[in-house]
């Protein structure tokens, strides 16, 4: 039976909820395709992936996801015409005023990978102010890439550890893999069990370069503004039929 007949509430009976991955992380990408497809100017599909951002945040939320990262601008998206950025900070602005709320009371803690000291000033205080609200949430941690590059993280990451030798907090010694995820925006987090890519590309495009080393990657030719509740389900059932061996046998 094709999967597409079935309902939302049927994926999500079939769903195995002891099994869950615990990060999922989402490359939200298709945006300006979608946008084109309808002769339309890119940045309404932005809007329109807006929508969606809000949609699976939710459905993730309500399913018992732990940690949902999303990628939405990455240190390489300032190459853009200034007015597709602007317009891109304009509707994350937008989304923090419409949703904090929200996910305040569903007890979502934002948590930001990136540097967002290159964010415009307004976008910056927003962000800033949605981090502060939810700090002390214990619900889903919600990972937002803005201004985010893996390979960046990795060269602050490295930055952050040599400071601390050089201040004696920590001894080169004790660099091992725990200690090293301790530098990155994910800090404390297990790494994704599950990355999905949509819009057809298959490519991480610098996302999570260090987390990633043994996620599932599930990747889908639907644009991100098309992207619905059913497709996360979808993609937690195939990640359920999969075998992890992590190098084992
Ligand atoms: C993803 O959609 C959003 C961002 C990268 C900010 P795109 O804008 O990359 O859409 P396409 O890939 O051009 O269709
Ligand atoms: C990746 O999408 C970045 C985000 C989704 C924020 P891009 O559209 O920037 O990636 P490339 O350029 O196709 O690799
Ligand atoms: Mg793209």
């Amino acid at each position: 039976m094709d999967k597409k007949e079935y309902t939302v509430e049927e994926l999500k009976n079939k769903i195995d909820r002891s099994r869950l991955p615990k990060h999922v992380a989402i490359i939200m990408d298709g945006n300006g395709r979608w946008a084109s497809k309808r002769f339309l100017p890119r940045n309404f599909g932005h809007q329109e992936g807006m929508e969606r951002v809000i949609e699976i945040v939710g459905a993730a939320s309500n399913l018992g996801i732990k940690h949902l990262s999303l990628y939405a601008f990455s240190t390489e998206n300032w190459k853009r015409p200034l007015d597709e950025i602007q317009g891109l900070m304009k509707i994350l602005v937008q989304y923090i005023r419409r949703e904090l709320d929200k996910l305040h009371r569903n007890n979502v803690k934002i948590n930001i990978m990136g540097d967002i000291n290159k964010l415009p000033e307004l976008a910056k205080n927003e962000v800033e102010r949605a981090v502060k609200t939810t700090c002390k949430n214990t619900g889903m941690i919600l990972n937002i890439g803005l201004n985010y590059g893996g390979r960046d993280e990795i060269i602050t990451g490295i930055k952050n550890i040599l400071k601390d030798v050089e201040m004696g907090k920590i001894s080169i010694d004790d660099i091992d893999e725990n200690t090293f995820k301790s530098y990155l925006y994910t800090c404390d987090q297990p790494d994704p069990d599950l990355l999905i890519r949509p819009s057809g590309e298959l490519r991480l495009s610098n996302f999570m370069l260090y987390q990633v080393a043994y996620t599932e990657f599930w990747f889908s030719d639907i644009l991100w503004p098309d992207f619905t509740e059913k497709h996360l389900l979808l993609s937690i059932l195939d990640y359920q039929k999969r075998n992890r061996r992590f190098g084992g046998i």
